[in-house]
């Protein structure tokens, strides 16, 4: 029988936005589920885990926001398990999946550390994408993210689906951590400061280019080098303090829900949305680099305009120049990786 839910539902297909969240009982996929279930771009919100979906999504089902497409019955929300075809069903014309599932770090592990067990998630986990929503774009928060983008990417090519302005690294949790950190040492609100943060997100590949944020004080040769260590291992004071039971998941959802918005408003044709993004890129190709983090202007497709880094002092030079070495290796390990599983 056709309700006038059902009828608002249906006359509204042509701009529903399907996202689906693999991983969405986790540290980070509950929080992050939470922040989407109150953004008005999205219809209907899937959750997909191997535990706990279903309790996810009842919990979430309950909350009282509707999308601008489908205001009468609000966001609709599914858990799914992998039991009956569950990873499929939750893919099923998603427009937009977001990918936190994966073991987290300890104290004294580096992201690489956890490429052994993430890499063959995070490829099986493609193949389903790559076989039900080809079309969909991939935004992939979990770690090494410098290896699972290229994981990706090879299966997505393997299955002849690929197109790179759809297969995003989210690296947003370093641009939130360099403007809350500037603010402490220069002074100014957090949420107004913009840092450009480019490489990639591990460690020294992470090159936050202070040189080019306006209206901050100067900061001093010792500043510079505490603020940008700070922003390449800030991850590490959160898995310390967390002692063992993991590292960012609230400040990771935070920054993946603004992240996931702003392709979500990119798609829905807003003009100017732009945000750093580790993706196939151009230009550190010559060095052998095939995918990088800088500023990105989204679009509907996805990947918008590339921007190039800009004017860079020497301390920025010396640290892309590091940082280009090092993500050189972590690219080639997660290709390998694919092709080595065939
Ligand atoms: P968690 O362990 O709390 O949650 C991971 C979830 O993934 C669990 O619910 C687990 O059941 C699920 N999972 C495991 N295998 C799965 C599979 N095959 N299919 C679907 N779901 C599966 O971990 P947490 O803290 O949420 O972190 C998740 C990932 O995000 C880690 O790899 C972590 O390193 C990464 N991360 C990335 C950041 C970034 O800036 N990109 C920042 C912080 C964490």
């Amino acid at each position: 029988m056709r309700t006038a839910a059902t009828r608002a539902f249906s006359t509204s297909t042509a701009n529903r936005t399907k996202v689906a969240v693999l991983g969405a009982a986790g540290g980070i996929g509950q929080p992050l589920s939470l922040l989407l279930k109150q953004s008005p771009l999205i219809t209907h919100l899937s959750l997909y885990d191997i535990v706990n979906t279903p309790g996810v999504a009842a919990d979430l089902s309950h909350i009282n926001t509707s999308s601008k497409a489908s205001k009468h019955i609000g966001i609709y929300v599914t858990g799914h398990l992998p039991k009956d075809g569950g990873l499929e069903e939750a893919l099923k014309d998603a427009g937009v999946v977001v990918i936190p599932a994966g073991v987290p770090r300890k104290p004294g592990m580096t992201r690489d550390d956890l490429f052994n067990t993430n890499a063959g998630i995070v490829r099986d986990l493609a193949t389903a994408c790559a076989k039900t929503c080809p079309e969909a774009k991939i935004l992939i928060i979990a770690n090494p993210v410098n290896s699972t983008v290229p994981i990706v990417s090879e299966v997505f090519k393997q299955h002849n689906v690929y197109d790179p302005k759809r297969i995003f690294g989210v690296t947003t949790l370093d641009v939130v951590r360099a403007s809350r950190f500037v603010s402490e040492v220069a002074g100014g609100r957090p949420e107004e400061i913009k840092i450009t943060v480019v490489g990639g997100h591990s460690g020294a590949t992470i090159v936050p280019l202070f040189s080019q944020t306006q209206g901050i004080k100067s900061l001093s040769k010792e500043q510079l080098d505490e603020l940008t260590h700070r922003v390449q291992y800030g991850g590490d004071e959160v898995v310390k303090a967390k002692d063992g039971l993991g590292s960012a998941t609230l400040s990771m959802a935070f920054a993946g829900a603004r992240f996931t918005e702003s392709v979500l408003r990119a798609a829905a044709g807003e003009k100017g949305v732009v945000e750093p993004t580790f993706v196939r890129s151009s230009l550190f190709e010559k060095e052998g680099v095939e995918y990088f983090s800088s500023n990105v202007e989204l679009s509907p497709e996805g990947v918008g305009k590339i921007h190039p880094l800009g004017n860079l002092t020497p301390y920025e030079e010396e640290l892309v120049s590091v940082a280009v070495s090092q993500l050189k290796g972590n690219i080639t390990k997660g290709v390998q990786f694919v092709s080595e599983s065939q």
